[in-house]
């Protein structure tokens, strides 16, 4: 299977985001992750469309947009006319998940769902035909550099299951505390897609653990 690597601009220096993305591109990193939060679903408040069309000025990567936000539906249209490849939200604020979903598939955007670590699988089973992505918290939302939690393989494992139970090509993304000492066991679990911040930009050479954190996950024991 193959490795996605997506770094998490929340880490990055936004007082230098062109560099910064320029890094990632030199790195190899395959999407950028743009973490959205509202200050509502999580505590933090982080970007909107204005930062979304800038990055997409910066890059042809594939931006993976992260809607930590009540009520995501407002912001689908001006996400995707700013750029974004992909949207992923929340099942917790998310009641009318089929439509929420179809609609962004409609903006010609990927459409992710996302669980948080308390949120049990079966908040998506029934919408697998309008997944691209399912999206597994490895950590509660809200801020990087936090500390994986342990519990979340066994989830992703199941994950897993049901995705090809169902023959789903969707990918399988896990996000927060993603580092050289999770990344094989989240992998062998049945991931294909990282969300990298704190291990990426806090590493002695950021743009070389895009592609340390790739080997790591396959690497044989
Ligand atoms: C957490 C965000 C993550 C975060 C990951 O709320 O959704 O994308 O940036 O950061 P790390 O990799 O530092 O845990
Ligand atoms: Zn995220």
């Amino acid at each position: 299977m193959s490795v996605r690597i997506a770094p998490s601009i929340l880490s990055a220096d936004l007082s230098n985001l062109a560099d910064e993305i320029a890094m990632l591109e030199e790195g190899g990193a395959d999407w950028i992750h743009i973490d959205v939060m509202d200050g509502r679903f999580v505590p933090n408040l982080t970007f909107g469309a204005k930062v979304i069309e800038s990055v997409r000025k910066l890059t042809r990567l594939s931006l993976d947009v992260h809607l930590m936000v009540v009520q995501p539906e407002n912001y689908f249209d001006d996400f995707a006319a700013a750029g974004a490849n992909g949207m992923s939200i929340h099942t917790e604020v998310s009641p009318h998940l089929q439509r929420q979903l179809n609609r962004i598939r409609e903006l010609g955007c990927r459409a992710g769902a996302v669980v948080n670590p308390a949120t049990p699988l079966t908040a998506v089973s029934e919408v697998i035909p309008d997944l691209d992505l399912l999206l597994v918290m490895t950590v509660n939302p809200g801020f990087g550099g936090q500390k994986f939690i342990k519990g979340s393989i066994d989830k992703i494992r199941r994950a897993r299951q049901l995705l090809s139970e169902n023959g789903s090509k969707a990918f399988l993304e896990v996000d927060g505390g993603i580092d050289r000492k999770t990344i094989r066991s989240v992998f062998e679990a049945g991931a294909d897609t990282f969300v990298a911040g704190n291990a990426i930009f806090a590493a002695k050479n950021p743009e070389a653990e895009i592609e340390e954190l790739r080997k790591r996950a396959t690497a044989q024991a």
